[in-house]
């Protein structure tokens, strides 16, 4: 059963980044295979892996349930389902890429919702490792298709505000009911050392591990401007570095 990291935060945090950066550091350090699902509609987690983006599940959705004739004859809808979740999968150089989208058309998806669910299990399974890059709202968690999760790592800056909005991001992951068994927060884009005084300071109820801080990055600034791939960053990227050391928190099984 893979394991499976979670990457919460609000919008511009650094959820993508991150999400990228872990599955770069899991290839490098040997530790398995890895599926990295983009579930943010907003993101471009794909670009920033170096891999040319496949169909999304949103659009497999649509498809099926605007041409269900499309269903080869003697083929159940299940395994159409599965088929094409796998032919939406691109392969990338020591990872995978998964990216979920949202299916446009109006009208009931239960069903192919309902599949979807068991075909995501599957997929996860085979994997030693599921990074996923979350929407800020959890929506990928909370519809059910993917229900758990080993490590949440949420992200943040490190300002009251940011702050507020990771504790509110573990409050909203309790109160839908996720799983998750080790709860951390890492904050991004903060050079130097941040005392847990300073962050308890802020008197926040987080339920979530403080692991240690990202500084910022020239290198990724350069690569995000350019629209290159994360891939591109050289090893001892600031940011590579920190996370290469405190990282263990988050992929250690
Ligand atoms: N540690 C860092 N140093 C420099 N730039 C960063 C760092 N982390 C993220 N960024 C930049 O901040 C912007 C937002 O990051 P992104 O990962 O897209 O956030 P999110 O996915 O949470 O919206 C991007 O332009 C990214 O390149
Ligand atoms: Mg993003």
């Amino acid at each position: 059963m893979g394991y499976i990291i979670a990457i919460a935060g609000k919008g511009g945090t650094g959820k993508t980044t991150i999400a990228a950066l872990i599955a770069r550091l899991i290839k490098e350090k040997k530790l398995g295979s890895v599926l990295a699902i983009d579930a943010d509609p907003n993101s471009n987690l794909a670009v920033n892996l170096g891999i040319e983006p496949g169909q999304t599940i949103g659009g497999i959705i649509d498809d099926i349930a605007r041409h269900p004739d499309k269903i080869p004859a003697g083929m159940t809808k299940d395994r159409f389902v599965e088929y094409q979740v796998h032919t939406a999968i691109s392969e990338g150089n020591g990872f995978d890429v998964l990216t979920m989208g949202r299916p446009e058309g109006p009208g009931c998806y239960c069903y192919v919702n309902n599949v979807l669910r068991g075909a995501m299990a599957k997929l996860i399974a085979d994997y030693d490792y599921i990074v996923i890059d979350n929407e800020a709202g959890l929506e990928h968690l909370s519809r059910r298709t993917t229900r758990s999760a080993d490590a949440l790592v949420v992200i943040s800056d490190v300002t009251p505000v940011g702050l507020r909005s990771a504790a509110r991001i573990s409050d909203l992951v309790r109160e839908l009911e996720i799983k998750t068994k080790n709860n951390l927060l890492l904050i991004n884009r903060y050079a130097g050392n941040i005392e847990k005084e300073k962050l308890s300071a802020f008197n926040l109820d987080y339920n979530l591990d403080y692991i240690g801080n990202i500084p910022p990055d020239s290198q990724i600034e350069k690569v995000s401007l350019n629209g290159n791939s994360l891939m591109d960053l050289k090893e001892d990227a600031a940011a590579l570095v920190a996370l290469r050391k405190l990282g263990d928190r988050i992929w250690q099984k």
